[in-house]
This record gives C-alpha cells, sequence and structure tokens, in this order.
C-alpha cells in the first residue's frame, strides 16, 4: 500500500513537471532536449568530458578536428553522423572533394568516446548526439563558453559524397555568396559571423589560400586587404610550390584558445581566407565583426546560439535513423 502510494505521487510529479515545462523551441520547434539520456545514461556528460580531455592532452588538434567535423555534418543533409561513415567504394560524404581535408583526430575523438559511452550505456546513445557533446566540450576545455546540449537525434541511414555539392562554404567566398549557403539552413548574417569565428582555433592548409598570396590579379599578385607583414609571414610558410600538407594556423595570434582575437584580427586584416576577411570588408557584416572585437562575451552568447540551431539540422527520428553500434558503420 504504501509503495502503491508513493509510484503514485512520482507520477503526479511527473506530470507536473511536464505540465511546467515550456513548449520546446520557439521559433523552431526540435524533438531534441537536453536531458534527453538522463535515466539511459546518466553519466554520459562525464565520460565524453573525461575522454575529450584525454584525446586533447594527447594532441590539441583534437579542438579543431573536432569541431569542423559537427559544422561539415550538420549542413549536408543534417547532424546525422553520416560524415563518419567509412566508405567501401570511397563514395561516402566523407570522401567528398569538399571534406576539405577533415582531420583524422576528429573521427578518432568520436570513435574513442562512443567506445566509453558504449561500456556503460551499450546500445542508447547515438554517434550523432556524441558528436556535438564532443564538440561542446573541445570550445569550453580550450577557454570558449559551455552551454547545454541538445540530445536525442538518431544516426542517418545514407552518406552520400554527391551530397556533399554545393552545400558547404567555399574560402574563396565574399560575403554575397556566403549568405544564401548559411540562410537556407535559417541562419542569420549574425549567426554566419558567429560561427565564422570557430576559425579562432585550427590549421588551414596553404592551398587553401595560396591564391591571395600569388595570384590574387594581374596586377596585384598580393591581396591587398591582407597586412603586408602577415602576407610575408604567410608567404615564408606558403612558397608558391608549397606541398599539399604544408597547413598554418587560422588565428595567428591565439590558435589553439576559442577567444574573440578572431575579431580583433580581421580589425588588423589578419584573416587567413577571403571568407574572412570579407566579414570585416563588407558593410553587412563589419559592424557585427567589431562587436565581436570589443565584447568577447556577446560573441559567446551569439556562437553559442548559432551552434544550438546548427545542431536542429535536418535531425532524424524514428524509422528515418538508428543508434549505430559503431560510429564509421551502418548497422546493416
Ligand atoms: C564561413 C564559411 C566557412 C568557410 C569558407 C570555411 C572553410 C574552411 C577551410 C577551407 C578550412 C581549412 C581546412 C584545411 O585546409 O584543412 C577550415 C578549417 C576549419 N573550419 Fe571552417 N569554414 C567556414 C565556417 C566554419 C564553421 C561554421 C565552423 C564551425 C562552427 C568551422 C570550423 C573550422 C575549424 C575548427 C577549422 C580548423 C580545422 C582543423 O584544424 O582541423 N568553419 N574552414
Ligand atoms: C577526403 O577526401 C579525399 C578525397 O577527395 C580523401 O583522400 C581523404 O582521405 C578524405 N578525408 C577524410 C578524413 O576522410
Ligand atoms: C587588382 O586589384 C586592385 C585592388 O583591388 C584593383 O585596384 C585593380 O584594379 C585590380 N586589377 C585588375 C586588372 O583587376
Amino acid at each position: 500500500m504504501e509503495r502503491r502510494r508513493r509510484g503514485l505521487s512520482f507520477i503526479v510529479a511527473a506530470l507536473l513537471v511536464v505540465a511546467a515545462m515550456p513548449f520546446p523551441g520557439g521559433e523552431a520547434a526540435t524533438p531534441l532536449r537536453t536531458d534527453y539520456y538522463k535515466f539511459s545514461c546518466p553519466h554520459l556528460e562525464d565520460i565524453v568530458r573525461a575522454e575529450v580531455a584525454r584525446k586533447i592532452q594527447e594532441t590539441v588538434v583534437t579542438i579543431p578536428a573536432t569541431l569542423r567535423q559537427v559544422f561539415h555534418d550538420c549542413m549536408v543533409g543534417g547532424c546525422d553522423a553520416t560524415v563518419l561513415i567509412a566508405s567501401r567504394n570511397n563514395d561516402a560524404e566523407k570522401d567528398a572533394k569538399d571534406n576539405e581535408s577533415l582531420a583524422g583526430d576528429g573521427f578518432d575523438t568520436v570513435n574513442r568516446v562512443k567506445t566509453a559511452v558504449e561500456k556503460w550505456c551499450p546500445g542508447v546513445v547515438s554517434c550523432a548526439d556524441i558528436m556535438h557533446l564532443a564538440a561542446r566540450e573541445v570550445v569550453f576545455q580550450s577557454k570558449g563558453p559551455y552551454w547545454s546540449v541538445e540530445l536525442g537525434r538518431l544516426d542517418g541511414l545514407v552518406s552520400r559524397a554527391s551530397d556533399v555539392n554545393g552545400k558547404l562554404p567555399d574560402p574563396d567566398m565574399h560575403v554575397k555568396e556566403l549568405m544564401p549557403v548559411f540562410q537556407r539552413n535559417g541562419f542569420s548574417l549574425v549567426d554566419m559571423v558567429a560561427l565564422s569565428g570557430a576559425h579562432t582555433v585550427g590549421f588551414a592548409h596553404c592551398t587553401r589560400f595560396l591564391n591571395r598570396l600569388y595570384y590574387y590579379n594581374s596586377t596585384m599578385p598580393t591581396d591587398p586587404s591582407i597586412h603586408p607583414d602577415y602576407a610575408k609571414q604567410l608567404k615564408d610558410a606558403c612558397p608558391s610550390n608549397v606541398g599539399a600538407t604544408i597547413a598554418v594556423n587560422m588565428d595567428p595570434v591565439t590558435p589553439v584558445q576559442f577567444d574573440n582575437k578572431y575579431y580583433t584580427n580581421l580589425q588588423y586584416k589578419l584573416g587567413l581566407f577571403t571568407s574572412d576577411q570579407v566579414l570585416y570588408t563588407d558593410g553587412s557584416t563589419k559592424p557585427i565583426v567589431d562587436k565581436f572585437a570589443a565584447d568577447q562575451k556577446a560573441f559567446f552568447d551569439a556562437f553559442v546560439a548559432a551552434m544550438i540551431k546548427l545542431g536542429r539540422l535536418g535531425v532524424k527520428t524514428g524509422n528515418n535513423g538508428e543508434i549505430r553500434r559503431v560510429c564509421t558503420a551502418f548497422n546493416h
């Protein structure tokens, strides 16, 4: 009798909690919830935090690699971990030319976290959710903002290299070309500028910006929107015949810290790609750059809001997805 009463009051309390929850989403309703694994995998966030910390200690490349991977996954057919699928015939998403040499340490991070999570909660947590938790961790563990990650995505069932075409921005793009790539995914100009701040960490291969150093136009070999000292430094690191494997820091000032230096760099003509520097030279985005350069908290708040938006793209539920046993392969 006593037991039954307690059970009943638990149900009543649970109903009250549900009733008190705000309608999820607001402008963009989402099936995702920050407490999705609260009962099915209560230690999930601690496991992810510890594994990511261990991996960062081995190599700081973990930070940018894990962050960039989530952007590429979500922009191509949604946040469904299909970018992780190892192909049999070189025709999966990760084989697309536009994978733009996603660094192997991002894949390794997710695989390791998945292995650790499976020991505690087998078959419960999707690779897509692990990617987002790991991305939050690398940002937070490099002194960036912390946020509660929305969870409950399933892993996608289709990964095709051909789906990547045209979905990702190109480093040679100007604001007029960048805008539609982001806008068709529901991002605002502020979101676009905030997300670009991810280039405060990580590396870029010389071949991705060589045109700015040597082939700008027929009268001017070097893009005048690069500071002359920075251009010289980049030319030293990247001679015109540079090998395909040579890379430089994207943020020349604080390369392994997630901060707002990316924006102050733009004010000093220290943006690495055309797609970075144009955010400052274009009048439509310049005020946003100035704001983020002056106010790191404004950048962090905008970055978090945009990452949550990114995480809602193309979420798979029901029959459109599965919980993969291994992140690099479909279950069947
Ligand atoms: C605005 C349009 C964007 C363009 C044109 C762009 C382009 C690129 C390119 C070409 C690279 C260099 C890759 C290489 O040479 O290995 C790169 C690196 C990177 N991107 Fe972006 N990106 C954009 C937005 C983003 C966003 C929204 C994020 C994440 C939220 C992101 C995160 C990164 C990171 C962290 C790296 C460093 C990767 C590493 O060190 O392994 N990028 N990006
Ligand atoms: C990206 O695609 C190229 C082929 O275009 C491939 O050689 C490379 O291994 C891929 N990178 C990753 C990390 O899968
Ligand atoms: C090359 O670029 C500079 C600076 O943007 C410009 O003044 C010049 O007219 C350009 N030359 C040609 C041939 O387009």
